[in-house]
């Protein structure tokens, strides 16, 4: 269907309804005046907005429309006209993200020095990052710091109680379980925070000769999957309130949330699972026992064979992984010689959006940069 769009009498002419091939949409006048893409509305060079949108008259009307193939003339009952082109005003396709399991054959993988130098590979590398939750970084630089090259195309490293760049490594004296040899469970990094870290960088420069591979998975996938199976249990999880905690000698952490949290359409935004920090409040044992059981299947859900991705990484290797997604642990390890180092770091979700953002629209041709913007 070719556009077509019409004011909607019933409702006082107070919404439009807008239909292309792909999509339709109604749109209320207040809406259509606060977004007005003009210079008396939006200041043209940083878009935001001039007028108090919060005062407009609540009973504001569309007094008149026309449109052609590529835009609408509205006239608005306080008086006010403006043009808008179409492509504003339909719904953008969301960003495709694709849940994996253990059948994902290969994580994405981008040379540490093209991931650096340039800005293609760089945004495919986002990208990835984007739709799958994790992507792979090869030639790190062998040092403590090796990474900082890349964090800097993105973004300023998350600093934390522990530093910047932190060991992870076994001792002696472990202030945290990681500091162990013992294997570690599925889990998301410090959910006490607030903000909670956005992506882990995981760099290394040693690995044991036996055992210490890293495990993947997917927790978008397996909250789906339990949105499937038992959509009760997924309820429950998207529900109850969960605290997290982390004490040490000079640090007190604390925060809340779901274990399944989801955004204002119902779709997964972030999910929670740290057993180590978890303490769950005194709720009522009938709201616990429920919430107990979903927990359980959640657990058996990102720990399954078939959910996990088992990497060893190489000294040199580093993987980037999305921590509001994807739940990441490893296997015990033995060292008979040498040590198991890593390296890890944290960068923040706007910053790291906002490079994927600006180059995307950066690599479109110039009309299409003006519209992404
Ligand atoms: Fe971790």
């Amino acid at each position: 269907m070719p556009l077509y769009a019409e004011i909607i009498p019933e409702t006082g002419a107070r919404e439009l309804r807008v239909v292309d091939r792909t999509a339709e949409r109604r749109l209320h006048a207040l809406w259509l005046r606060e977004r007005a893409p003009d210079p008396q509305t939006l200041d043209p060079r940083t878009g935001q907005r001039l007028i108090e949108a919060a005062a407009l008259p609540l009973d504001l009307a569309i007094a008149s429309l026309d449109y052609d193939a590529t835009h609408l003339h509205i006239g608005f009952s306080d008086g006010h006209a403006t043009t808008f082109p179409v492509a504003e005003l339909l719904p953008a396709p969301r960003e495709p993200r694709t849940l994996w399991d253990a059948t994902l054959t290969a994580i994405p993988e981008v040379t540490f020095e093209e991931a650096v130098a340039d800005d293609t590979a760089l945004l495919t590398m986002l990208e990835d990052l984007e739709r799958l939750g994790v992507a792979k970084v090869r030639g790190v630089p062998l040092e403590d710091d090796g990474m900082l090259p890349l964090v800097a195309r993105l973004g300023p490293l998350r600093r934390t109680n522990w530093g910047g760049v932190a060991d992870v490594k076994s001792v002696a004296d472990a202030f945290d379980l990681t500091m162990t040899q013992r294997g570690l469970e599925p889990h998301t990094d410090n959910p006490y925070r607030d903000p909670i870290p956005g992506y882990i960088w995981l760099h290394c420069l040693s690995n044991a000769d036996s055992g210490g591979d890293s495990t993947l998975a997917d927790g978008f996938q397996a909250a789906e999957r339990l949105r499937e199976s038992d959509p009760a249990a997924f309820d429950i999880l998207t529900r109850t309130p969960t605290h997290f905690r982390y004490v040490d000698d000079d640090t007190h952490l604390e925060s809340e949330g779901p274990l399944i949290e989801l955004d204002a359409r119902g779709d997964i935004f972030r999910v929670r699972f740290s057993n180590r920090t978890e303490r769950t409040p005194a709720l009522e044992p009938a709201t616990l026992e429920r919430y107990y059981a979903a927990r359980q299947q959640f657990f058996s859900l990102i720990t399954a064979p078939e959910m996990t991705l088992t990497p060893k990484l190489a000294p040199g290797e580093m993987l980037i992984m999305d921590n509001y997604r994807l739940l990441h642990g490893r296997t015990a390890f033995t060292l008979t010689q040498g040590v198991r180092h890593l390296r890890q770091g944290y960068v923040d979700r706007d910053t790291t959006a906002s490079r994927r953002l600006t180059l995307k629209r950066q690599s479109l041709p110039p009309h299409f940069q003006e519209r992404a913007s």
